[in-house]
């Protein structure tokens, strides 16, 4: 076990999500000392609210953010894009103070039923986050494609391939955040 504390952040909600099994994986194989699983049922971004104040459950992640060693994001494709969830958090966070997310060592995963795993998601989500200043791993891409196929019943991933492609990303993250 290592003595890291690691953030899981998956950009989708519902309870059977693929990539929650699959950020749920990747904190196994990181094998940190503290493992958070952040909340991202948080109210729409809006001026108004954030006029009121930042919503506590925002600041909360904002603050599991900078606390953590390094952070997992595993998001689902959406038409083509980040999922809404994903993308109304980042802009949450990217409203508080103190640039939770600057040199922060991220890994992105994702799981999604197109052929191309998710490739889309990856891409706008790097793009998306490139102005946070984090430390983004570039590789090895984790993209799992036709999910049902790659999970067994317990969520755990059974094809060496995809292990053997998180396992290096891991492996990556750790060496990031040491
Ligand atoms: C609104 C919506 C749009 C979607 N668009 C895409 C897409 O563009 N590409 C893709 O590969 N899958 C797409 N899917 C299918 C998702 O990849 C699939 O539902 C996936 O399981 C969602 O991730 P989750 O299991 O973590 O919730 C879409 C699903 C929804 C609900």
């Amino acid at each position: 076990m290592s003595s890291l504390r690691l953030l899981g952040i998956c950009g989708s909600l519902r309870k059977a999500s693929w990539n929650r099994k699959l950020m749920l994986e990747a904190a196994r194989i990181f094998d940190p000392a503290e493992f958070v699983d952040a909340n991202l049922r948080l109210p729409l971004y809006d001026g108004d609210l954030e006029a009121e104040g930042i919503p506590a459950e925002v600041q909360a992640l904002a603050d599991q953010i900078k606390a953590a060693d390094a952070v997992v994001i595993a998001g689902p494709e959406y038409n083509k894009a980040m999922s809404g969830v994903l993308k109304n958090a980042l802009d949450w966070v990217s409203r508080t103070k103190g640039g939770p997310w600057r040199d922060k060592p991220v890994a992105i995963l994702s799981a999604a039923a197109g052929r191309a795993g998710g490739e889309r998601t990856q891409m706008t989500l790097r793009h998306a986050m490139l102005a946070f200043r984090p430390r983004l791993l570039h590789g090895p891409e984790v993209l799992i494609a036709a999910p049902a196929q790659e999970f067994d019943a317990d969520g755990r991933l059974m094809n060496d391939r995809p292990v053997a492609l998180l396992t290096e990303l891991m492996d990556e993250l750790r060496r990031a955040a040491g």
